[in-house]
């Protein structure tokens, strides 16, 4: 995180720096910073100019030649609109200190595409898994405000302090994906109208009710986490292939709630953390798997959360003016068998780790352990099987695309899976 305080010659405001997105507090923003950190918030009195043109309180009372101006067009904003909203008072401070107290374009332009941002809010439901984690963070960094919306609000989110949640302006609030009532009071409390959805398991109707509840509450854009495994026509998807068959049934239930420009489904394939399956074993020195040479693509939670992200921000123009439509297929930018992973695991974590090959009942056994339902986890096995003899996943125009448009939605190049075991060291070697 980087902040720095810019504090401004003849102004008393204060600009802010934060996470490369400069923020203008305005009188708004400092009292309700003060409501959040709990001290008492700022009173301020009209000064005798104010109050003789009936404009209300305003703590820039100090007489010089920027607030001068400022005020002045704040009185004929005043009695042309009836009133001036926080944005209007914005705008006209952007303008008169760019007059006199010249300030570079761009802090004015992030200011100005920050002040939009705001006006979003995202309820992110799921804020304490990783890729929930990440999409809230980043929608965050892009200036949107932030609903959190767990199961248990007393639990952390990962990779966010107390502090920098306090800082952020995150909100907090209970609901679950598969109560649909919850879901409303959480909407109807927050206002938020785009979501941030993971597919809930073992719902009677494949979450459609809890996917009408955020409708009819008033969010009016869904980004879902679906799968790689959702390919082809929607509808002729069969039961028993179990993991594309659950999530193209959500897909089915937003796309007859929301219509096709209403949701985005983001369709990762293999995601670098599911090397924190073998979590206990790492430490151990002995990872035992079936299909030790199956080939993924590793992709990372942090840059499938940086899209989910992005997909929110631009909201359904974004779905319209879209190549990919409401699908986005991603994949990570190498291909890397189980056994190499783990290697390049150990390499980092500077352990000696052994790969012992276990037969597919066994691995099928170890999935099950490890608290996959049965239904994934022989889905899994057979995956791994297919990627052990086919490697049928690369070398596709579909995988190049999947690939490309991770850099595409993000702006950056995709996270290689070493770069992913850096960065997550702490929590594979805890
Ligand atoms: N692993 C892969 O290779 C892969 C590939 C393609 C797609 N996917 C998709 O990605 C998902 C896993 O993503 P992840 O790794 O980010 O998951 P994760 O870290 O396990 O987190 C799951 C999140 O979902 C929340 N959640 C679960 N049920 C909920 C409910 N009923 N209501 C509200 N929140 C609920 C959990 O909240 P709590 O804190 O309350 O538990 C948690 O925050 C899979 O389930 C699948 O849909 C995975």
């Amino acid at each position: 995180m980087f902040y720095a305080s810019i504090s401004k010659r003849s102004t008393a405001k204060k600009m802010v720096i934060c996470d490369t997105n400069p923020i203008i507090h305005d009188d708004e923003e400092t009292t309700e910073r003060s409501d959040m950190l709990g001290s008492s918030p700022v009173t301020s009195k009209p000064c005798a100019l104010h109050a003789s043109h009936g404009v209300p309180a305003s703590k820039d009372c100090l007489p010089n030649r920027t607030q001068g101006l400022t005020f002045k067009l704040e009185v004929i904003a005043y009695r042309l609109l009836g009133g001036t909203s926080p944005k209007v008072k914005f705008l006209l401070r952007c303008i008169t200190t760019s007059i006199f107290d010249p300030i570079p374009p761009w802090i004015i332009i992030y200011s100005i595409t920050n002040d939009i941002m705001a006006s979003i809010k995202i309820i992110v439901f799921g804020p304490t898994g990783k890729v929930g984690s990440a999409t809230a963070r980043y929608a965050r960094q892009q200036g949107a405000k932030i609903i959190l919306a767990m199961r248990d609000p007393q639990k952390p989110i990962p990779g966010l302090t107390p502090e920098q949640e306090l800082e952020g302006g995150y909100e907090r609030i209970q609901a679950d994906l598969a109560n649909p009532d919850s879901i409303s009071a959480a909407v109807n409390a927050t206002g938020a109208t785009r979501a941030f959805i993971y597919v809930a398991f073992g719902t009677a109707d494949h979450m459609k009710s809890s996917i009408t509840a955020l409708k009819s509450a008033g969010v009016e854009f869904v980004v879902l986490l679906s799968s790689w495994a959702v390919q082809g026509d929607l509808r002729s998807i069969q039961p028993n292939e179990f993991v594309a068959w659950t999530h193209a049934q959500v897909e089915i239930g937003l796309e007859e709630v929301f219509g096709v420009n209403g949701f985005a489904a983001v369709r990762p394939a293999f995601f670098a953390s599911n090397a924190l399956w073998y979590k206990r074993m790492i430490s151990e020195g002995e990872v035992k798997m079936a299909y030790p040479n199956a080939e993924f693509d590793w992709i990372s939670p942090e840059d499938i959360g940086g899209i989910c992200a992005t997909l929110l921000a631009r909201g359904s123009q974004g779905v319209e003016s879209s190549s990919d439509g409401n699908a986005v297929f991603l994949c990570g930018p190498e291909k890397l068998s189980q056994r190499d992973a783990i290697g390049v695991l150990g390499r980092v974590i500077g352990k000696d780790l052994k790969v012992t090959e276990l037969d597919a009942q066994a691995g099928l056994e170890t999935f099950v352990k490890l608290g996959l339902p049965e239904p994934v986890a022989k889905e899994l096995i057979g995956t791994l099987a297919k990627r052990d003899k086919e490697g049928t996943m690369f070398g596709s125009p579909m995988y190049e695309r999947a690939v490309g448009n991770v850099e595409e939605y993000m702006g950056q190049k995709p996270m290689r899976f070493e770069e992913w075991v850096e960065l997550n060291k702490p929590a594979i070697d805890a």
